[in-house]
């Protein structure tokens, strides 16, 4: 039985990655930061009490500033394979706590590593690094695209990568970087722009809230399935050499598409006022009411106005191929907030991951 380290469990990535590798019949460790309220709900369906027999799921309180902490449990554990997610993810956060940014999303991945080398276990290394290191300079991106990070969040993960690829060529280790474009699904944490737009709509429907306050509605990005991009993580440290692999849709669209879609599928009919800037609105045909205003405190101090990713080396040498694209996406979130909130979903999303994914290892929310 492999044993697999996961840091970040609980977060979107590590419940769908921990649900991959249970179906694969690994032994799965995650690291949990330590809160007074639980913060486990995405993992929760899959944890069982620790004193049941045949229990192959298990939780360590860590964190990613905490050196000894991580040394220790990579020398108890043992780990086969590594899956660093935990981090600091949020872009615009990175601006308010940059230091502690860094401290976590750089200089954790450093600690990581050392311990790695140190132990002398052969442990594999997966590094969740992010198109936020592109800063939407000559799209599409690749694996050989220039970095030009935009935010703390994107100089970190940069450091992240080099240090990544550095451990590779200087101590051999099977370490490798995963360059994932933006990737969501229902469980994407609700301060992210689709999530927060997937659970307006239904709360709006519901007649919950009235509006909803975004930032910059012409950013694009690379949209695609998260649980999909889990395949990726998995192929990449089964793959014969550690190598860094670019994974994408290859479809760009603004968060203007994303909202307009989201609330044309959930039934209404929306449109711009036409006016620039702060002064733009989105306006429900039917009553007249501005459903979507921008609120300035959600622009951010540089902006990633563009990424539009190319996965061609992940087909090629991975066999990787979404089968998710946009507007199935903002189908699929939308029917789980609307179900979320105890109202019947319009239900295209739900048919399309019956059809596309008869084997699905992960539950639907
Ligand atoms: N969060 C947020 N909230 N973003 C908004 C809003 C808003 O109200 N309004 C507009 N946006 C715009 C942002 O300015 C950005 O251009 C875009 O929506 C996407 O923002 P996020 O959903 O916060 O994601 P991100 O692209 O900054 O970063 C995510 O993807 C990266 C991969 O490229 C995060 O998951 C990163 O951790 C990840 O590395």
């Amino acid at each position: 039985m492999k044993k697999a380290l996961i840091t970040g469990i609980a977060g979107q990535d590590g419940s769908y990655l921990t649900e991959l590798l249970l179906s694969k019949g690994y032994e799965v460790h995650g690291t949990i930061r330590w809160d007074s309220i639980f913060t486990t709900e995405r993992i929760d369906h899959l944890y069982h009490d620790p004193h049941v027999n045949g229990v192959n799921l298990f939780l360590h309180y860590s964190d990613m500033i905490d050196t000894g902490n991580l040394e220790k449990l990579i020398n108890e554990i043992k780990p086969d394979e590594i899956y660093h997610l935990a981090a600091m993810s949020h872009v615009r956060v990175s601006f308010d706590m940059p230091e502690y940014t860094v401290n976590t999303d750089a200089l954790g991945t450093l600690r990581i590593l050392e311990a790695i080398k140190n132990s002398k276990y052969p442990t594999k290394f997966y590094m969740a690094a992010s198109s936020e290191m592109f800063g939407g300079v000559n799209p599409p991106q690749n694996e050989n695209t220039p970095f030009h990070p935009k935010s703390p969040y994107a100089c970190a993960k940069v450091f992240s990568y080099h240090i990544t690829r550095l451990y590779r060529e200087a101590y051999g280790l099977f370490a490798a970087n995963g360059m994932l474009f933006n990737h969501e699904s229902p469980r994407r944490g609700p301060t992210f722009v689709t999530r927060k737009i997937t659970r307006a709509v239904s709360r709006i429907k519901k007649g919950l809230e009235k509006t909803i306050y975004l930032g910059n509605l012409d950013a694009k990005r690379d949209w695609g399935f998260a649980p999909e991009y889990m395949e990726i993580m998995h192929k990449i440290l089964q793959h014969e050499k550690p190598d860094d692999f670019v994974t994408a849709t290859g479809e760009t669209h603004s968060v203007r598409e994303f909202l307009e879609e989201a609330f044309k599928y959930a039934g209404f009919e929306i449109e711009s006022n036409g006016k620039q800037g702060i002064e733009e609105e989105y306006i429900d045909k039917k009553t007249g009411e501005a459903l979507v205003k921008i609120d300035p405190r959600y622009f951010r101090p540089a902006e990633v106005e563009l990424l539009v990713g190319d996965p061609k080396k992940a087909r090629e040498k991975l066999n990787w191929q979404p089968k998710i694209k946009f507007s199935d996406l903002v189908k699929v979130m939308v029917d789980a907030d609307f179900r979320e909130i105890g109202m019947a979903a319009p239900g295209q999303g739900d048919k399309i991951l019956k059809e596309r994914f008869p084997d699905r290892w992960w539950t639907v929310d």
